[in-house]
């Protein structure tokens, strides 16, 4: 378990010199990824918020300093909104997977065109339903290689049950599991079965962090990395990106260990419990 204290001034206000140091991407530019991503994502349709984005940016940003390497999948790729992004942080050597049971493939390779992938990235498309993938060899040549994937297709119950019980054959040890609308009123069975399948398999996935639409998933065993980032990064990463935000951790561990980003909340940056706001235990 670990916990940060927070002083009035880190809790309030912008990045400091260490902070904005670690806003830096590998050609030095701050946030350019991030930057690039904004001049293109107005041309693509899709649902893909500018909470969620920074957030995804800040995630994907963190994960290429800590040398995490691996495949990305997305089941429900639309126009290719949120895939644009992942394609900008996809490394040479390594697969994008695209799975939709409507592949808008035109629409798709538009979106990745504008990202400007990096060479030696392959993108492969599947048509079909995610209930099929299962039996797909790329499950088997793939296996617990991908460092990303979203769920994003059928908003049922039983097809995010089926997606995450892919995503539990993919997700390599340090990698991220994101489902998209987690906590949304027009879907709350999404909420019940990401929930539900925790509880039942408490030895695939560890929830650390929800909001602006989305649950973010972790390996029990790698989690940790991910909690301390929410605590110590994510705020002063999101502010770097524009979005004024809080970044929640409001119960003990014990309870719940998870942290939640959401609009700007009492002009806090990071807050603890009710009883102690200053004080972030993870
Ligand atoms: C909300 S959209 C995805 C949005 C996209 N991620 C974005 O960034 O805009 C949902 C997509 O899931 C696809 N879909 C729905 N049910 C599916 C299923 N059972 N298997 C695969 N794709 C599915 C739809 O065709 C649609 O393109």
């Amino acid at each position: 378990m670990s916990q940060t204290q927070l002083s009035d001034s880190r809790a309030t206000h912008g990045p400091d010199t260490a902070a904005s140091a670690l806003m830096r991407g590998t050609d030095g530019a701050p946030c350019a990824t991030f930057q690039a991503y904004q001049r293109i994502t107005g041309g693509i349709e899709g649902w893909f918020g500018d909470g969620a984005i920074a957030v995804w940016d800040a995630l994907l940003d963190f994960q290429q300093r800590s040398r995490v390497v691996g495949h990305m999948l997305e089941i429900g790729v639309h126009h290719g909104k949120s895939a644009a992004l992942m394609a900008m942080y996809a490394q040479p050597g390594f697969k994008v997977l695209l799975v939709d049971h409507a592949l808008k493939a035109p629409k798709i390779e538009q979106a990745l065109a504008a990202a400007r992938p990096a060479a030696g990235v392959e993108f492969l498309t599947v048509k079909g339903d995610s209930r099929e993938l299962g039996v797909n060899p790329l499950i088997v040549q793939t296996y617990r290689q991908h460092r990303w994937i979203h769920i994003d297709g059928e908003h049922s119950a039983g097809a995010v049950t089926n997606d995450m019980r892919i995503a539990n054959q993919l997700l390599a040890n340090d990698g991220v599991l994101v489902v998209d609308d987690f906590f949304s009123w027009l879907y709350p069975q999404v909420t019940e079965a990401v929930l539900r399948y925790v509880r039942q398999n408490p030895d695939d996935f560890a929830l650390f962090l929800c909001g602006f639409n989305k649950a973010y998933l972790a390996r029990p065993h790698s989690v940790h990395n991910y909690l301390r980032f929410c605590a110590e990064e994510l705020p002063e990463a999101l502010q770097a990106r524009g979005q004024e935000t809080t970044v929640g951790k409001t119960t003990y561990p014990a309870e719940m260990n998870v942290f939640g980003v959401g609009p700007r909340f009492q002009g806090k940056a990071l807050r603890g419990p009710d009883w102690e706001d200053k004080l972030v235990r993870y």
